[in-house]
């Protein structure tokens, strides 16, 4: 039996620098010899990408209620434990995952107000105890953050997606919600100050993974 692989998370709010940044950390990994899965939260999965449709779609007059919200998440999060995550990990490749059960307790609970005792009582239904062996939080001001995504969008020309249309005091329970995560959990996070030139980010994030990876590295 392959040891197990290991689970790595990246959470942030929207502009912060995800996908860059989570390219590097794939590279990172990779040049260590490591077999990367890199995956995203919701979707990694045509049918979990499916779910992510139906979440970020803001188009249609019929509001989506919160509850069925955190019901879809969930759902596209036990089709992509059942069909990648887990037999990734069972096989002894790590994965590298954009978001995972952190965001839910970030944008369900911080932004939409649910419980957070009812969102961990799906996290024990679906999850069974599997949570990240490391979650990286770039986190940066919101007023920043809103800057940068405003920049893309303007760059890439594409409409807000159904989160990204949230008001600014949504994204500051957000900020919030992960930061109060990352503090009750340190031995699971490592806080990244992503307001920064992007070299300075990623020579905050080289020291983590020194720090906080390579230990785990084959030998
Ligand atoms: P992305 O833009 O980082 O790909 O994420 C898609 C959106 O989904 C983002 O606005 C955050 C949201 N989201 C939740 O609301 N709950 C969740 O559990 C996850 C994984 C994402």
């Amino acid at each position: 039996m392959p040891q197990r692989g290991r689970f790595i998370t990246l959470e942030g709010g929207e502009g912060v620098g995800k996908t860059t940044n989570l390219a590097w950390i794939e590279e990172w990994l990779t040049a260590r010899g490591v077999e990367v899965v890199r995956t995203r939260e919701p979707g990694g999965t045509p049918r979990a990408e499916a779910i992510r449709q139906l979440l970020l779609d803001p188009a249609g007059d019929e509001p989506l209620n919160d509850d069925a919200e955190l019901l879809l998440v969930f759902a596209a999060r036990a089709q992509h434990l059942a069909r990648c995550i887990r037999p990734a990990l069972a096989r002894g490749a790590w994965v590298l995952c954009d978001r995972f059960t952190d965001a839910t307790f970030a944008y369900q609970g911080g932004g939409r107000g649910i419980a957070a005792a009812r969102i961990a009582t799906l996290e024990a239904f679906v999850q069974q105890g599997l949570e990240p062996d490391l979650t990286l939080l770039l986190d940066m001001p919101v007023a920043a953050a809103q800057q940068r995504l405003q920049a893309r969008l303007s760059a890439g020309g594409t409409g807000r997606d159904r989160f990204e249309q949230e008001r600014t005091d949504f994204f500051e329970a957000v900020r919030r919600t992960y930061r109060e995560r990352a503090a009750a959990a340190p031995a699971r996070f490592a806080v990244i100050d992503a307001d920064a030139p992007l070299e300075g980010v990623q020579a905050r994030l080289a020291e983590t993974l020194e720090a906080r990876v390579a230990p785990w590295l084959p030998q």
